[in-house]
């Protein structure tokens, strides 16, 4: 049967890929505060605030929504030049999501998270599911909070919300301001020709996604039996590990021209306190789920 769909902050990097994956089956409702007009006529996107929680109660009873996927958010390199209207943001979006959905007709919450949760107390070389986690950014910060609000749903059986921790996501769309967008910046570059100015230096090693892999995780973890689900606050998820340099040098191995000067800013510091490579044993035990994207069809399918 066809559920109903509600996608807050749906204009972003990643909204896209789930309105299209999303409504093969279901009847989608995509929102943001983010109104094109472009968006408006290939999606019928409608504006929601997710700050308002009584406007988000109404689209739930107006929709008869069974499942709300929450993107509204600020990613965390933007998140750093406004902190603590992003860590608002971040949480209170999420948290008014939660309240109008409480003895509501919402069934499940999807709730991404995001490698930011961990620090260097992580063991960043390879970071297990449950570690220490000190994050030094004001968006990690967000992330962590939420995360503890779900685990605290999740075991009371308060609400049921499913929540993975995103490492960089490589798409066609445009990022919305984090630290692992270099790697879809590069490939823009190379269309527009210009030199590409990267805040990270060359060797610097993050992990990464292809975004159809995200998404897929996501929605096959939207879909399988609660008892299905070991872990109560958020996933960890992988793919494949990349560093700029690479990135680069594999786009001109592809025998495209690109050109790179690594000039490193305050991005630097955010990214070497991240993981340098996951362990997502867990999610691909409970879900039976694998990514089906390598670094190189990643590349080839987005460049
Ligand atoms: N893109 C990545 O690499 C990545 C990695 C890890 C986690 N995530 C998480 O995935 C989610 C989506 O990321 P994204 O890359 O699409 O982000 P994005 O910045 O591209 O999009 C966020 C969207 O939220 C909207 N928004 C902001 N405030 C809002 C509000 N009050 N009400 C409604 N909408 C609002 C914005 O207009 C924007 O369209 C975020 O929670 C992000 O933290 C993304």
């Amino acid at each position: 049967m066809k559920k109903n769909i509600l996608i807050t902050g749906a204009s972003g990097q990643l909204g896209q890929f789930f309105i299209e994956k999303l409504a093969e089956n279901n009847n989608v409702i995509s929102t943001d505060i983010n109104v094109s007009r472009e968006l408006v006529k290939k999606y019928d996107l409608k504006f929601l605030d997710a700050l308002n929680e009584t406007k988000v109660r109404k689209f739930i009873d107006k929709y008869h929504i069974d499942e709300i996927y929450n993107f509204a958010s600020i990613l965390s390199a933007k998140a750093e030049k406004y902190p603590l209207k992003s860590f608002q943001l971040n949480t209170n979006c999420f948290l008014n999501i939660v309240k109008a959905s409480i003895s509501s007709s919402v069934k499940k919450i999807f709730w991404p998270s995001s490698i930011a949760v961990f620090s260097k107390e992580s063991n960043l070389g390879y970071v297990k599911q449950d570690v220490i986690k000190n994050p030094i950014t004001i968006y990690g910060a967000s992330k962590l909070s939420c995360e503890k609000v779900i685990n605290y749903f999740n075991i009371n059986g308060l609400l049921d919300i499913r929540s993975i921790r995103f490492p960089g996501i490589v798409s066609s769309s445009t990022p919305g301001g984090g630290t692992t967008d270099f790697i879809v910046e590069m490939i823009n570059n190379i269309k527009s020709k210009k030199k590409y100015i990267c805040p990270l230096s060359p060797n610097t090693i993050l992990p990464m996604m292809h975004v159809n892999d995200a998404v897929d995780a996501s929605v096959k973890l939207m879909s399988v039996p609660r008892k299905n689900i070991k872990i109560n606050d958020s996933y960890n998820i992988s793919s494949f590990e990349t560093t700029p340099n690479e990135w680069k040098n594999l786009i001109c191995e592809m025998g495209h021209k690109l050109e790179v000067d690594f000039q490193p800013d305050f991005r630097q510091k955010i990214a070497d306190s991240w993981p340098r490579k996951i362990d997502d044993e867990q999610i691909r035990k409970d879900l039976n789920w694998k990514p089906k994207f390598n670094k190189i069809k990643t590349l080839k399918s987005v460049i």
